[in-house]
């Protein structure tokens, strides 16, 4: 699916560009040019880079068991 109409670039585009690095709307925009031209899509940009973080902020269980222990 096109997330920035402007640009042509995909959510699989952009996913990738996350899993490759990118840890923000800007950096996203550095790779592939989503977001740098009318930015009706930065909010849905956003929203992917907050998907692609969420993850890695959260805590793993082991983490969870050693903290209460
Ligand atoms: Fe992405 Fe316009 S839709 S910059």
């Amino acid at each position: 699916m096109y997330v920035c109409l402007c640009t042509g670039v995909t959510d699989q585009e952009i996913r990738q560009t996350i899993a490759e690095g990118a840890a923000s709307v800007e950096e996203v925009a550095y790779c592939t040019g989503a977001g740098t031209r009318c930015g009706s899509c930065v909010s849905a940009i956003a929203a992917l880079v907050e998907e692609g973080d969420a993850p890695a902020r959260r805590p793993s269980l082991r983490m969870l068991r050693t903290s209460a222990a």
